[in-house]
Protein backbone atom coordinates (compact mmCIF):
# COMPACT_ATOMS: atom_id res chain seq x y z
CA UNK A 1 0.00 0.00 0.00
CA UNK A 2 1.51 3.33 -0.90
CA UNK A 3 0.82 6.66 1.21
CA UNK A 4 -0.04 9.61 -0.79
CA UNK A 5 2.65 12.52 0.41
CA UNK A 6 0.95 15.30 1.89
CA UNK A 7 1.29 18.58 0.16
CA UNK A 8 3.93 20.39 1.59
CA UNK A 9 3.74 24.39 2.06
CA UNK A 10 7.07 26.51 2.68
CA UNK A 11 6.52 29.11 5.43
CA UNK A 12 9.72 31.16 6.23
CA UNK A 13 10.56 31.26 9.64
CA UNK A 14 7.26 29.16 10.71
CA UNK A 15 5.72 32.57 11.00
CA UNK A 16 2.13 31.20 10.12
CA UNK A 17 2.44 28.01 11.47
CA UNK A 18 0.86 26.40 14.40
CA UNK A 19 3.09 23.66 15.61
CA UNK A 20 1.34 22.65 19.29
CA UNK A 21 -1.37 22.94 20.82
CA UNK A 22 -1.09 24.46 25.03
CA UNK A 23 -3.14 25.84 27.58
CA UNK A 24 -0.82 28.45 28.87
CA UNK A 25 -0.71 31.69 27.04
CA UNK A 26 -2.88 33.38 24.58
CA UNK A 27 -1.79 36.38 23.05
CA UNK A 28 -3.76 38.27 20.47
CA UNK A 29 -0.94 40.16 18.57
CA UNK A 30 -3.67 42.28 16.62
CA UNK A 31 -5.03 43.99 19.56
CA UNK A 32 -2.26 43.66 22.38
CA UNK A 33 -3.25 40.91 24.36
CA UNK A 34 -2.14 38.37 26.81
CA UNK A 35 -3.40 35.87 28.98
CA UNK A 36 -2.31 33.45 31.02
CA UNK A 37 -4.53 30.80 31.61
CA UNK A 38 -7.77 33.22 30.79
CA UNK A 39 -6.15 35.65 33.56
CA UNK A 40 -5.09 39.15 31.99
CA UNK A 41 -1.44 39.98 32.25
CA UNK A 42 -1.90 43.21 33.93
CA UNK A 43 -4.13 41.83 36.74
CA UNK A 44 -1.38 39.03 37.26
CA UNK A 45 1.21 41.41 37.68
CA UNK A 46 -0.52 43.71 40.04
CA UNK A 47 -1.87 41.01 42.49
CA UNK A 48 -0.03 37.69 41.86
CA UNK A 49 3.46 36.78 42.74
CA UNK A 50 6.34 34.90 40.18
CA UNK A 51 5.39 31.61 42.18
CA UNK A 52 1.50 31.98 42.10
CA UNK A 53 2.02 32.20 37.93
CA UNK A 54 3.82 29.36 37.77
CA UNK A 55 1.92 27.26 39.69
CA UNK A 56 -1.20 28.63 37.58
CA UNK A 57 0.79 28.04 33.96
CA UNK A 58 1.53 24.46 35.13
CA UNK A 59 -1.36 23.35 36.77
CA UNK A 60 -3.98 25.62 34.36
CA UNK A 61 -5.72 26.90 37.73
CA UNK A 62 -4.76 28.96 40.29
CA UNK A 63 -3.31 27.67 43.67
CA UNK A 64 -6.01 27.58 46.78
CA UNK A 65 -3.68 29.25 49.78
CA UNK A 66 -2.57 25.61 51.25
CA UNK A 67 -2.26 24.59 47.53
CA UNK A 68 0.34 27.45 47.17
CA UNK A 69 1.95 27.18 50.74
CA UNK A 70 2.96 23.56 49.65
CA UNK A 71 3.97 24.41 46.51
CA UNK A 72 6.14 27.66 47.59
CA UNK A 73 7.81 25.16 50.51
CA UNK A 74 8.82 22.45 47.99
CA UNK A 75 10.36 25.19 45.98
CA UNK A 76 12.57 26.76 48.71
CA UNK A 77 13.42 23.32 49.87
CA UNK A 78 14.99 23.09 46.27
CA UNK A 79 16.89 26.63 46.45
CA UNK A 80 20.57 25.41 47.08
CA UNK A 81 22.39 23.85 44.64
CA UNK A 82 24.90 20.85 45.34
CA UNK A 83 28.23 20.85 46.61
CA UNK A 84 29.93 20.03 43.50
CA UNK A 85 27.99 22.87 41.08
CA UNK A 86 28.78 25.21 43.81
CA UNK A 87 32.79 23.82 43.21
CA UNK A 88 32.05 24.05 39.29
CA UNK A 89 30.94 27.47 39.31
CA UNK A 90 34.28 28.74 41.82
CA UNK A 91 36.29 27.06 38.80
CA UNK A 92 34.92 29.19 35.76
CA UNK A 93 36.77 31.36 33.82
CA UNK A 94 35.39 35.30 35.97
CA UNK A 95 35.33 36.40 32.28
CA UNK A 96 32.50 34.10 31.08
CA UNK A 97 30.02 35.71 29.21
CA UNK A 98 27.22 35.10 32.46
CA UNK A 99 24.89 33.61 29.31
CA UNK A 100 27.54 30.82 28.02
CA UNK A 101 28.26 30.43 32.00
CA UNK A 102 24.32 29.79 32.63
CA UNK A 103 23.59 27.71 29.93
CA UNK A 104 26.89 25.40 31.20
CA UNK A 105 25.56 25.26 34.57
CA UNK A 106 21.67 24.55 33.60
CA UNK A 107 23.60 21.68 32.04
CA UNK A 108 25.56 20.41 35.04
CA UNK A 109 22.80 20.38 37.35
CA UNK A 110 21.92 17.21 35.71
CA UNK A 111 24.69 15.49 36.69
CA UNK A 112 23.90 15.97 40.23
CA UNK A 113 20.16 14.21 39.83
CA UNK A 114 19.42 11.09 39.90
CA UNK A 115 15.82 12.06 38.50
CA UNK A 116 17.52 13.56 35.62
CA UNK A 117 16.25 10.53 33.02
CA UNK A 118 13.35 8.98 35.09
CA UNK A 119 10.48 9.72 32.29
CA UNK A 120 7.76 9.35 35.21
CA UNK A 121 5.58 12.70 35.11
CA UNK A 122 6.17 12.29 38.59
CA UNK A 123 9.81 12.89 38.56
CA UNK A 124 9.61 15.53 35.98
CA UNK A 125 6.84 17.69 37.82
CA UNK A 126 10.29 17.47 40.88
CA UNK A 127 12.77 18.23 37.99
CA UNK A 128 10.88 21.22 37.03
CA UNK A 129 10.80 22.50 40.79
CA UNK A 130 14.61 21.81 40.97
CA UNK A 131 14.92 24.30 37.69
CA UNK A 132 13.04 26.86 38.72
CA UNK A 133 14.40 26.78 42.09
CA UNK A 134 17.84 26.54 41.41
CA UNK A 135 18.34 28.82 38.60
CA UNK A 136 18.17 31.92 40.89
CA UNK A 137 21.39 30.40 43.56
CA UNK A 138 22.97 29.92 39.79
CA UNK A 139 22.81 33.53 38.19
CA UNK A 140 23.70 34.96 41.80
CA UNK A 141 26.64 32.54 42.35
CA UNK A 142 28.37 33.14 39.05
CA UNK A 143 27.70 37.17 39.22
CA UNK A 144 29.40 36.87 42.79
CA UNK A 145 32.08 34.29 41.96
CA UNK A 146 33.23 36.66 38.79
CA UNK A 147 33.65 39.59 40.94
CA UNK A 148 35.54 37.71 43.69
CA UNK A 149 32.98 38.59 46.23
CA UNK A 150 31.86 35.31 48.62
CA UNK A 151 29.15 33.19 47.80
CA UNK A 152 26.18 33.52 49.33
CA UNK A 153 23.62 30.72 50.12
CA UNK A 154 19.67 31.01 49.03
CA UNK A 155 17.49 32.23 51.97
CA UNK A 156 14.76 29.91 51.68
CA UNK A 157 12.16 32.09 54.50
CA UNK A 158 11.83 34.07 51.71
CA UNK A 159 10.40 34.54 48.02
CA UNK A 160 12.06 33.68 44.40
CA UNK A 161 12.83 37.53 44.14
CA UNK A 162 13.71 38.70 47.57
CA UNK A 163 16.12 35.18 47.68
CA UNK A 164 17.82 36.03 44.19
CA UNK A 165 18.37 39.95 45.12
CA UNK A 166 20.11 38.86 48.72
CA UNK A 167 21.90 36.06 46.60
CA UNK A 168 23.47 39.13 44.26
CA UNK A 169 23.84 42.12 46.35
CA UNK A 170 24.75 40.41 50.36
CA UNK A 171 21.62 43.02 51.67
CA UNK A 172 18.32 42.34 51.71
CA UNK A 173 16.54 44.46 49.36
CA UNK A 174 13.73 47.03 49.70
CA UNK A 175 10.26 45.78 49.39
CA UNK A 176 9.93 48.06 46.44
CA UNK A 177 13.05 46.32 44.85
CA UNK A 178 11.99 42.78 45.85
CA UNK A 179 8.05 43.35 44.28
CA UNK A 180 9.67 45.04 41.12
CA UNK A 181 11.43 41.89 40.45
CA UNK A 182 8.75 39.59 41.09
CA UNK A 183 6.49 41.81 38.28
CA UNK A 184 9.56 41.63 35.96
CA UNK A 185 9.36 37.49 36.65
CA UNK A 186 5.88 37.29 36.42
CA UNK A 187 5.67 39.70 32.76
CA UNK A 188 8.30 37.67 31.12
CA UNK A 189 7.56 33.98 32.38
CA UNK A 190 5.40 32.65 29.43
CA UNK A 191 4.40 34.12 26.06
CA UNK A 192 3.22 31.52 23.49
CA UNK A 193 5.29 29.05 21.56
CA UNK A 194 8.48 31.99 21.34
CA UNK A 195 11.47 30.68 19.58
CA UNK A 196 13.21 29.50 22.97
CA UNK A 197 9.83 27.75 24.13
CA UNK A 198 9.79 26.09 20.80
CA UNK A 199 13.22 24.99 20.82
CA UNK A 200 12.52 23.67 24.20
CA UNK A 201 9.84 21.48 22.69
CA UNK A 202 11.72 20.40 20.00
CA UNK A 203 13.89 18.94 22.35
CA UNK A 204 11.35 17.38 24.67
CA UNK A 205 9.49 15.95 21.77
CA UNK A 206 12.43 13.18 20.69
CA UNK A 207 12.35 12.27 24.58
CA UNK A 208 15.07 13.75 25.62
CA UNK A 209 14.96 15.03 29.51
CA UNK A 210 14.63 18.30 31.14
CA UNK A 211 17.58 19.19 31.55
CA UNK A 212 18.33 18.96 27.54
CA UNK A 213 15.65 21.14 27.00
CA UNK A 214 15.97 24.06 29.47
CA UNK A 215 19.74 23.99 27.72
CA UNK A 216 18.56 23.99 24.63
CA UNK A 217 16.57 26.98 25.64
CA UNK A 218 18.50 29.41 27.49
CA UNK A 219 20.55 29.26 24.14
CA UNK A 220 18.08 30.08 22.03
CA UNK A 221 16.86 32.83 24.29
CA UNK A 222 21.01 34.33 24.43
CA UNK A 223 20.09 35.80 20.80
CA UNK A 224 19.58 39.77 19.75
CA UNK A 225 16.23 39.05 17.99
CA UNK A 226 15.08 37.42 21.31
CA UNK A 227 15.63 37.51 24.89
CA UNK A 228 19.46 39.22 24.65
CA UNK A 229 17.75 42.27 23.15
CA UNK A 230 17.48 43.55 26.74
CA UNK A 231 20.88 44.16 27.09
CA UNK A 232 21.29 45.63 23.83
CA UNK A 233 18.70 48.21 24.42
CA UNK A 234 20.80 48.92 27.98
CA UNK A 235 23.98 49.54 25.77
CA UNK A 236 22.34 51.59 23.16
CA UNK A 237 21.01 53.99 25.44
CA UNK A 238 24.39 54.37 27.09
CA UNK A 239 25.98 55.11 23.09
CA UNK A 240 23.61 57.49 22.96
CA UNK A 241 23.57 59.11 25.74
CA UNK A 242 21.92 62.12 25.83
CA UNK A 243 18.26 63.39 25.14
CA UNK A 244 19.81 65.80 22.43
CA UNK A 245 21.15 62.55 20.40
CA UNK A 246 18.48 60.61 20.04
CA UNK A 247 16.83 61.63 17.27
CA UNK A 248 19.71 61.56 14.95
CA UNK A 249 20.82 58.45 15.93
CA UNK A 250 17.01 56.53 15.81
CA UNK A 251 17.09 58.35 12.43
CA UNK A 252 20.61 56.99 11.31
CA UNK A 253 19.65 53.94 12.22
CA UNK A 254 16.73 54.10 10.59
CA UNK A 255 18.13 55.37 7.04
CA UNK A 256 20.93 52.48 7.59
CA UNK A 257 18.31 50.10 7.66
CA UNK A 258 19.29 48.99 10.56
CA UNK A 259 16.95 47.48 13.77
CA UNK A 260 16.34 49.21 16.83
CA UNK A 261 16.55 46.57 19.56
CA UNK A 262 13.59 46.44 21.82
CA UNK A 263 10.90 47.46 18.99
CA UNK A 264 9.14 44.81 16.88
CA UNK A 265 7.34 41.65 17.48
CA UNK A 266 6.73 38.49 15.11
CA UNK A 267 3.51 38.30 16.54
CA UNK A 268 2.71 41.73 18.31
CA UNK A 269 1.78 44.71 15.84
CA UNK A 270 -0.12 46.28 18.33
CA UNK A 271 1.40 47.59 21.58
CA UNK A 272 3.05 44.24 23.65
CA UNK A 273 0.69 44.57 26.88
CA UNK A 274 4.34 43.76 28.39
CA UNK A 275 5.60 47.53 27.60
CA UNK A 276 2.97 48.79 29.02
CA UNK A 277 3.45 47.83 31.99
CA UNK A 278 7.37 47.99 32.46
CA UNK A 279 6.92 51.65 31.20
CA UNK A 280 5.11 53.21 33.65
CA UNK A 281 6.58 50.72 36.30
CA UNK A 282 9.89 52.05 34.51
CA UNK A 283 8.51 55.73 34.84
CA UNK A 284 7.21 55.16 38.76
CA UNK A 285 11.42 53.45 39.77
CA UNK A 286 12.82 56.64 37.45
CA UNK A 287 10.57 59.46 39.66
CA UNK A 288 11.03 57.30 43.16
CA UNK A 289 15.09 57.69 42.34
CA UNK A 290 14.69 60.94 40.79
CA UNK A 291 16.71 59.82 38.02
CA UNK A 292 14.51 60.58 35.02
CA UNK A 293 17.47 60.53 32.21
CA UNK A 294 16.98 57.25 30.78
CA UNK A 295 13.22 57.27 31.24
CA UNK A 296 13.10 60.75 29.24
CA UNK A 297 15.84 58.95 26.52
CA UNK A 298 13.81 55.67 26.33
CA UNK A 299 10.28 57.75 25.71
CA UNK A 300 11.90 59.89 23.12
CA UNK A 301 12.87 56.67 21.09
CA UNK A 302 9.81 55.72 21.67
CA UNK A 303 8.35 58.87 20.45
CA UNK A 304 10.76 58.99 17.02
CA UNK A 305 10.27 55.33 16.15
CA UNK A 306 6.26 55.70 16.18
CA UNK A 307 6.32 58.81 14.31
CA UNK A 308 8.74 56.71 11.81
CA UNK A 309 7.65 53.05 11.49
CA UNK A 310 4.42 52.72 14.04
CA UNK A 311 2.18 52.51 11.08
CA UNK A 312 4.12 49.21 10.09
CA UNK A 313 2.62 47.91 13.24
CA UNK A 314 6.51 48.20 15.41
CA UNK A 315 6.31 49.66 19.08
CA UNK A 316 7.77 48.89 22.16
CA UNK A 317 8.47 45.04 23.14
CA UNK A 318 8.89 43.64 26.49
CA UNK A 319 13.03 44.37 26.42
CA UNK A 320 12.54 48.03 26.09
CA UNK A 321 11.47 49.06 29.30
CA UNK A 322 12.79 45.86 30.77
CA UNK A 323 16.14 47.21 29.99
CA UNK A 324 16.32 50.10 32.17
CA UNK A 325 13.72 48.70 34.84
CA UNK A 326 16.47 45.87 35.20
CA UNK A 327 19.58 49.00 35.20
CA UNK A 328 16.87 50.62 38.00
CA UNK A 329 17.61 47.97 40.06
CA UNK A 330 21.14 47.98 40.07
CA UNK A 331 21.54 44.58 37.88
CA UNK A 332 24.78 44.82 35.46
CA UNK A 333 23.93 44.95 31.53
CA UNK A 334 24.84 41.47 30.98
CA UNK A 335 22.67 39.85 33.59
CA UNK A 336 19.64 41.31 32.30
CA UNK A 337 19.21 38.32 29.86
CA UNK A 338 19.50 36.05 32.82
CA UNK A 339 17.15 37.14 34.31
CA UNK A 340 14.84 36.33 31.29
CA UNK A 341 16.04 32.62 32.00
CA UNK A 342 15.24 32.81 36.07
CA UNK A 343 11.65 33.69 34.76
CA UNK A 344 11.21 32.07 31.77
CA UNK A 345 12.13 28.86 32.80
CA UNK A 346 8.60 28.59 34.17
CA UNK A 347 7.41 29.12 30.94
CA UNK A 348 9.75 27.01 29.37
CA UNK A 349 9.11 24.01 31.80
CA UNK A 350 5.63 23.86 31.95
CA UNK A 351 5.38 23.53 27.69
CA UNK A 352 7.77 20.54 28.14
CA UNK A 353 5.55 19.42 30.43
CA UNK A 354 2.49 19.74 28.31
CA UNK A 355 4.38 18.79 25.34
CA UNK A 356 4.95 14.79 26.89
CA UNK A 357 1.20 14.65 27.20
CA UNK A 358 0.44 13.92 23.87
CA UNK A 359 3.95 14.03 22.57
CA UNK A 360 4.50 14.00 18.50
CA UNK A 361 8.52 14.44 17.60
CA UNK A 362 9.04 17.66 15.92
CA UNK A 363 10.07 17.26 12.76
CA UNK A 364 9.50 19.58 9.97
CA UNK A 365 11.19 19.39 6.61
CA UNK A 366 13.74 22.02 4.49
CA UNK A 367 13.42 22.57 0.99
CA UNK A 368 16.46 21.40 -0.69
CA UNK A 369 18.10 24.11 -3.18
CA UNK A 370 20.86 22.47 -3.45
CA UNK A 371 22.08 20.69 -7.14
CA UNK A 372 21.72 16.98 -8.22
CA UNK A 373 23.65 14.42 -10.03
CA UNK A 374 26.57 15.81 -9.07
CA UNK A 375 29.84 14.35 -9.81
CA UNK A 376 32.71 12.88 -6.99
CA UNK A 377 35.50 13.91 -8.25
CA UNK A 378 39.10 12.76 -6.43
CA UNK A 379 40.92 14.75 -4.33
CA UNK A 380 43.26 15.56 -6.72
CA UNK A 381 41.41 16.89 -9.10
CA UNK A 382 38.99 19.42 -7.27
N1 LIG B 1 13.62 48.37 14.11
C1 LIG B 1 13.41 48.80 12.85
N2 LIG B 1 12.70 48.11 11.92
C2 LIG B 1 12.17 46.94 12.31
C3 LIG B 1 12.33 46.44 13.61
C4 LIG B 1 13.09 47.20 14.53
N3 LIG B 1 13.30 46.77 15.77
N4 LIG B 1 11.71 45.25 13.73
C5 LIG B 1 11.17 45.01 12.52
N5 LIG B 1 11.45 46.03 11.67
C6 LIG B 1 11.05 46.13 10.26
C7 LIG B 1 11.98 45.31 9.40
O1 LIG B 1 13.09 46.05 8.96
C8 LIG B 1 11.05 44.91 8.27
O2 LIG B 1 10.90 46.02 7.43
P1 LIG B 1 10.66 45.82 5.85
O3 LIG B 1 9.38 45.04 5.73
O4 LIG B 1 10.56 47.20 5.34
O5 LIG B 1 11.85 45.05 5.35
C9 LIG B 1 9.72 44.68 8.98
O6 LIG B 1 9.77 45.52 10.13
C10 LIG B 1 9.49 43.24 9.41
O7 LIG B 1 10.61 42.83 10.21
P2 LIG B 1 11.09 41.33 10.36
O8 LIG B 1 12.40 41.31 11.05
O9 LIG B 1 10.98 40.63 9.06
O10 LIG B 1 9.93 40.77 11.29
P3 LIG B 1 9.99 39.47 12.16
O11 LIG B 1 8.61 39.16 12.54
O12 LIG B 1 10.79 38.41 11.52
O13 LIG B 1 10.86 39.99 13.41
C11 LIG B 1 11.73 40.63 15.44
C12 LIG B 1 10.47 40.15 14.69
C13 LIG B 1 12.86 39.64 15.23
C14 LIG B 1 11.41 40.69 16.93
C15 LIG B 1 12.12 42.05 14.91
O14 LIG B 1 11.08 42.96 15.14
C16 LIG B 1 13.42 42.53 15.52
O15 LIG B 1 14.50 42.13 15.08
N6 LIG B 1 13.36 43.39 16.60
C17 LIG B 1 14.55 43.84 17.26
C18 LIG B 1 15.05 42.78 18.24
C19 LIG B 1 14.21 42.66 19.47
O16 LIG B 1 13.85 43.65 20.10
N7 LIG B 1 13.92 41.41 19.84
C20 LIG B 1 13.13 41.08 21.02
C21 LIG B 1 11.78 40.57 20.65
S1 LIG B 1 10.81 40.26 22.09
C22 LIG B 1 11.43 38.81 22.64
O17 LIG B 1 11.94 37.98 21.95
C23 LIG B 1 11.35 38.57 24.08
Amino acid sequence: MTTATPELRYDEGLANTIAAKSRMSFIDGAKGVLEYVGIDIDTLARKSTFEETVYLLWHGQLPTREELDFFTAKIRAEYDLPGPIWDMIRALPPDAIPMHAVRTMISALALYDADADDPTPEANEQKAIRLLAKTPALIAGLDRHRKGLEIIAPDTDHGIAESFLKMLNGAVPTETMARALDVCLILHADHGFNASTFASRVTTATLSDLYSAMTTAVGTLKGPLHGGANEVVMHMLREIGDIEKVEEYIHGKLERSEKVMGFGHRVYKAYDPRATYLKTFAKQIATDTGNMKLYEMSHRIEEIMDAAVGKKGIYPNVDFYSATTYYSLGLDLDLFTPMFVMSRMGGWLGHCIEQLEGNKLIRPRCEYTGPHGSEYAAIEQR
